[in-house]
């Protein structure tokens, strides 16, 4: 099976695979000419539709590093019997941790009063405004999509003593509230949902107007689930806070959000720890296995 990676992935899963050739630079362009002796691609956000297929007539196979694919057209892969894979639950805890982290940096201000404190603007005084945070303990989170990722942090938030609401598309369990009502009564609201033609602008101005004054915006999933004009201009007015891990147009972050205080900025990092990314390469690995086996691989989307 020759595979066609956009990079070398971490960890020792990856000298399992035998033929290996790497894109010198992105996808199409990257590839120059058609190649017709490549059976699988092995990528990490690249975007794969109609034309980045055509220059591979005989591709069996897009394995997808990270569990989200939205970057790759599953149905024009399917029309030409080409599978597609990603890599799920090893980077659920992970991805629910960084959520967490900027939940708490966010909420206590651990960004400001770091740079405080490296600027030497500390003077030993406990009273100093800025420093002042709001409590995670005994607030309300909410939660929306209640996958993997999704209860994930609803474990995390139970432990911290914190009340979870939860909106995903079947409305299940006492927590369950309609996106509208979760808005409006939660502190903090983290998302964890695919980008899919329905999720897409899901929280727009309307929406984010919904969040109660001082409420807190956590975004580990995709940038394009919010309306970023909408969500920059209310982060500017200072009316609600947020921690961002994911943008619009990465890796471009709104100029806007740079200097504002209210607001932690973190470079798409969620399954960015080495033990989870090298567990997403065992995972992509064992797919591309599979197929070379012939058989049905562990992770079709
Ligand atoms: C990135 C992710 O793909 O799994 C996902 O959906 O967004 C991430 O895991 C990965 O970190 C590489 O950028």
């Amino acid at each position: 099976m020759k595979i066609l990676a956009s990079r070398r992935f971490p960890g020792a899963a990856w000298e399992e695979l035998r033929d290996v050739d790497y894109l010198e630079a992105p996808l199409p362009d990257g590839v120059g000419a058609r190649r017709e002796d490549i059976d699988a691609l092995a990528i990490v956000g690249e975007r794969i539709d109609d034309e980045t297929l055509d220059l591979f007539p005989n591709l069996r196979l897009v394995a997808n590093y990270g569990v989200g694919y939205d970057s790759v057209d599953v149905e024009a892969c399917a029309a030409r019997g080409v599978v597609v894979t990603n890599t799920p639950g090893v980077l659920t805890a992970a991805t629910a941790d960084l959520a967490f982290a900027l939940l708490l940096a966010v909420r206590r201000r651990i960004v400001v009063v770091d740079r405080a404190v490296r600027e030497r603007h500390w003077r030993g005084g406990w009273a100093d405004p800025d420093f002042l945070g709001r409590d995670v303990s005994d607030s309300t989170l909410g939660i929306v999509g209640f996958g993997r990722i999704g209860r994930a942090v609803a474990h995390r938030a139970s432990a911290f003593g914190m009340r979870v609401l939860q909106h995903s598309r079947r409305s299940e369990g006492e927590d369950w509230r309609p996106l509208e009502e979760l808005l409006a009564e939660a502190d903090a609201v983290t998302l964890h949902v695919p980008l899919t033609p329905e999720t897409r602008g899901l929280l727009d101005a309307e929406r984010l107007a919904l969040l109660r004054d001082g409420a807190c915006l956590v975004n580990t999933a995709r940038g394009q689930i919010v309306d970023e004009d909408a969500l920059v201009r209310e982060l500017v007015s200072g009316r609600i806070d947020a921690g961002l891990d994911v943008f619009a147009h990465e890796p471009e972050v709104p100029p806007e959000l740079l200097g504002l205080p209210n607001v932690v900025l973190t470079p798409h990092v969620g399954s960015a720890t080495a033990e989870t990314r090298e567990a997403m390469t065992r995972v992509l690995v064992d797919n591309v296995l599979a197929v070379e086996r012939g058989e049905r691989p562990p992770n079709p989307v």
